[in-house]
Order: C-alpha cells, then structure tokens, then sequence
C-alpha cells in the first residue's frame, strides 16, 4: 500500500520544503509517494499522481506549494468524504498527510472515522493557531517579510510627523501581530486576544508625545474588532495626529522559507511518514517547547496554545 501527500487551506512558506521530503523519504523508505494537487478539491476529483524523484528538485527555497491548495465546501459532505477515499483506495493508497490549518484538521478527522484511511496532519499555517503545537510551518517566514516591511516603513514614519498603523494577518489569532510588535519595537499593538484602552494608550502617547516622540508605529492584527480603520479615525481626531494604514495581506504568505521553516517542515515531514509507516492511524505532529511530538488527532486540545507570558509583554502596547 502507498502513502499519498497534500497541502490545504491557505498556504505557507516551507511546504514546499515538506513535500520535497515527502517525495524523496518516501522513496527512501521503499514507498510510492504519491502526490495531490489542488488541496481537498483534487482528493475529491481524483487529481493524484505518483511523484517521482524530479518531483522534489529544486523546491527546497521556493514559497508556496507546487502541490497547490484550496478551500473546499464540498469536503464538508459525506458523499465527497467517500468519493475522495475511493479515489485513494482506487490506487493502493492507505495512508494520507495533510498539511494545513485546524479546520483541515477537522476534516481529516472525519475521513479518517468513515473510512478508516490513515492520517497524519502536519501544521502549516501562517497564523500559528493550530491546537497542540507551539509552531506552524510558515510563521516564521511571515514574520520576517512583516520585520521587513515595518522596517521600511519606519522609514518613512521616521521622516515625517504621523501614525503608521500596519494591519498584520492572522484571522482570530494575534500572534503574528504580538510578536511582529516586539520585535519592531512598535508602540501600539491590537490583537483579538488582548482586550484594549485607546484612553489609556492616549495618555502614554501624549506624554512621549511631549518628550519628543514625532511618529508612532501600531502594529493591528486583522481579527480585531474595530481594527485598523478605527485606530486610523482615532489617530487623527483624539490625537490630531495625521496617519496612514498599510494592509500588509497576502505578501505575508510569500517568499522563500526561511531556514527554521525549511528545517522544520524536514522534521514534520519525516516524522509524519515515521508515524504511519510505524502503524499510527489518526495524529499530527507537533512542536512543543522546541521538542518534536505526534499527538492522536482525538487528545489534541480545542483551542491553540497561547503564550501568557507574550500576553504579558504585549499587554503594555494596548494600554
Ligand atoms: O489562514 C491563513 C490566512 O492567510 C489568514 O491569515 C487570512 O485571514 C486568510 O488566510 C486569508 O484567506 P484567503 O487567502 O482565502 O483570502
């Protein structure tokens, strides 16, 4: 029996990394590793073919996923769930990696209950809000393109007398915002995890405002309530401060993987194909306080991990 590979949900930098390990361990290992296109949608439509040694050259520094992905609505009824494990089982495939977020997860779960084909999920997702693992395959990546457009853009703050507000992906997660903050030294950060005083962070501004301050940066993760256009009305009419919004979007889930994301989705993906060909039917792998994990799909907690101590430390740039 083979084992078949894809990638789901909204891509990230390093899985392309992944599936280049995929393909060349799994020949390595004397299994024919086969290839999905087209995410949920081409496991539906039969869109698999075997992958061949050719496969895996030349993606180790590329962003994105040759495999493709999508966001599949049929995948969430039963007859497609069924139709896409004929497809598999149609050509000797038993066993299946996903790559992608939690509500790829979910989905892997349920096919794995009604057809018994063996999962392994790997988590791949810039926002970092995948339950049981500390890290994603992507984040790391995103934030540096975030580092380097905050960056650039003090540039231009730093030349004028204005407000910057950058809003940062993430969905219903501030982590990419939270750790793009600290790590720019941004004096204002937003993130749905954190509740906010635009009173309270008025009265530190006024006062860095009075020292010399001429130009503030805020770093908006988009799950916030309000977000950045409210920040922008705000800047102008409480502080009388002129200022611009940049809506970073999709640029964040570009560009060549990094080395820890190159690096990583090796681990995950050896780890991955380990744990199925060792007989383990339905887990994912996990990075937990910088230690590789498989945990079964059914002890992965609900919700994702959040750092109390970087809540801690961004809990001074809402206020
Ligand atoms: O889940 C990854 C992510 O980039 C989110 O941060 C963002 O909200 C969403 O995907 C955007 O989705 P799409 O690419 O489908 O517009």
């Amino acid at each position: 029996m083979s084992t078949a590979f894809l990638t789901s949900g909204g891509d990230s930098s390093g899985m392309n990394p992944a599936i280049k390990r995929f393909v060349e361990y799994g020949l390595e290992c004397g299994e024919q590793p086969y290839l999905i296109y087209d995410g949920l949608e081409g496991l539906i439509d039969g869109d698999i073919h075997l992958g061949e040694w050719s496969d895996a050259i030349g993606l180790i520094s590329r962003g994105g996923t040759i495999l493709r992905s999508s966001r599949s609505d049929r995948f969430y009824k039963e007859s497609f769930r069924q139709k896409a494990a004929e497809n598999l089982r149609a050509l000797g495939i038993d066993k299946l990696i996903m790559l992608g977020g939690d509500g790829s997860y979910r989905a892997m779960a349920r096919l794995h209950q009604e057809t018994g084909i063996a999962i392994a999920c790997i988590p791949a997702t810039i926002d970092n809000d995948v339950p049981g693992t500390d890290y994603s395959i992507g984040v790391d990546t995103a934030l540096n393109v975030i580092r380097r457009a905050v960056d650039d853009i003090r540039d231009t703050a730093a030349s004028f007398r204005r407000a910057f507000i950058v809003e940062t992906m993430g969905r219903r997660c501030g982590y990419l915002a939270m750790i793009s903050a600290l790590v720019s030294g941004a004096e204002i950060c937003l993130i749905p995890e954190v509740p906010y005083s635009l009173e309270s962070i008025a009265k530190r501004l006024r006062k860095d405002i009075d020292r010399g301050r001429r130009y503030v940066l805020a770093i908006v993760s988009e799950g916030v309530e309000g977000g950045s256009s409210q920040l922008h009305q705000w800047f102008e009419e409480v502080l009388g401060m002129s200022s611009r919004v940049t809506v970073l979007g999709h640029i964040q889930r570009g560009g060549s993987p990094t080395v820890y994301d190159r690096r990583i989705a090796f681990e995950f993906a050896t780890a991955a194909l380990d744990g199925l060909l060792a007989g383990q039917t339905c887990f994912a792998v996990c990075s937990r306080g910088g230690q590789l994990a498989s945990v079964p799909m059914e002890s992965l907690p609900e919700c994702p991990h959040v750092d109390a101590h970087l809540l801690e430390l961004v809990q001074r740039l809402s206020h």
